[in-house]
């Protein structure tokens, strides 16, 4: 792997542990201002000195991010679809590697949606991405998507779609923790991360799910609103690094969350 390359994929999967921490932000993309992304720079405020990289548009990048910002950045390139129109999968290319360039951008995100009236479309615009990212030294994120088809976040239809993305040259993919996880983690020859998908029912769940991703041989998560809609954000991405970076359990974790919780509470 080039210098630019290992540089940039570096600045989101740490090199001492191989892990990584990031909060995407993207979602307003096809879902507009949704419950705890309504002001973005509010949400990401508070967690900057815990996370490792953020996942976010070009618009957001600019509107709500500081320049001096010193984290990794994923940008989201993928889109042109909302959750009012005909089709989630119907996506494109949305914005030029040139200004992924500009914006001095870690990696690029795009969605796949395997198995769906879109595959080709979005498989071709991966490769597509993949040609003009590798002459560039960016690595590409494959976000295996599923749209509003929950219940397809199972072992077999996840690890086609990550060793698709990864056969076509994605560097680290990202996709759902499901039952068999090793079976997605054993068949992907890059980074394997998990997104959250919708609010948990507790924040135990949210802890053994990362943990048994990492367990399982992933690589760390790309969770939004299982953390910026937690109605602790902060002490939430405080205990979820606790695991990722530093081999907590999640009793631990949610040991240390509590904690948090009840320091916040009197002002600590
Ligand atoms: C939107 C995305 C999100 O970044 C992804 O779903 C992760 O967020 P969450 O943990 O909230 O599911 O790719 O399409």
């Amino acid at each position: 792997m080039d210098w630019g390359m290992r540089n940039r994929l570096s600045r989101i999967i740490q090199p001492r542990d191989g892990r990584a921490l990031v909060i995407p932000i993207d979602h307003g993309y096809f879902l507009g201002p949704m419950t705890g992304l309504e002001d973005p720079r509010k949400t990401l405020e508070p967690l900057i000195p815990y996370l490792d990289a953020i996942m976010l548009t070009r618009g957001i990048l600019r509107n709500c991010v500081d320049p001096n910002f010193d984290k990794g950045v994923i940008l989201r390139v993928s889109g042109g679809q909302s959750i009012v129109g005909p089709s989630l999968s119907d996506e494109d290319i949305i914005t030029s590697v040139e200004e992924a360039v500009r914006l001095n951008a870690s990696a690029v995100s795009l969605s796949i949606y395997v198995g769906t009236e879109h595959e080709h479309q979005t498989l071709t615009n991966l490769a597509k991405l993949i040609d003009e990212c590798e002459r560039y030294g960016i690595p590409v994120l494959a976000v295996t998507a599923v749209g509003r088809e929950l219940e397809k976040r199972e072992a077999r239809y996840l690890a086609l779609c990550c060793r698709i993305a990864a056969e076509l040259g994605a560097r680290f993919v990202k996709t759902y923790y499901c039952d068999g996880f090793e079976k997605v983690v054993e068949g992907c020859p890059v980074p394997v991360l998990i997104a959250g998908g919708p609010k948990m029912e507790t924040e135990m769940d949210v802890f053994e799910t990362i943990y048994g991703s990492l367990e399982a041989g992933g690589s760390g998560v790309v969770m939004g609103r299982n953390i910026w809609q937690n109605d602790h954000p902060a002490a939430m991405i405080r205990a979820v690094r606790a695991i990722i970076h530093e081999d907590a359990t999640p009793k631990e974790a949610h040991q240390f969350y509590t904690q948090l919780v009840e320091e916040e509470s009197k002002g600590v």
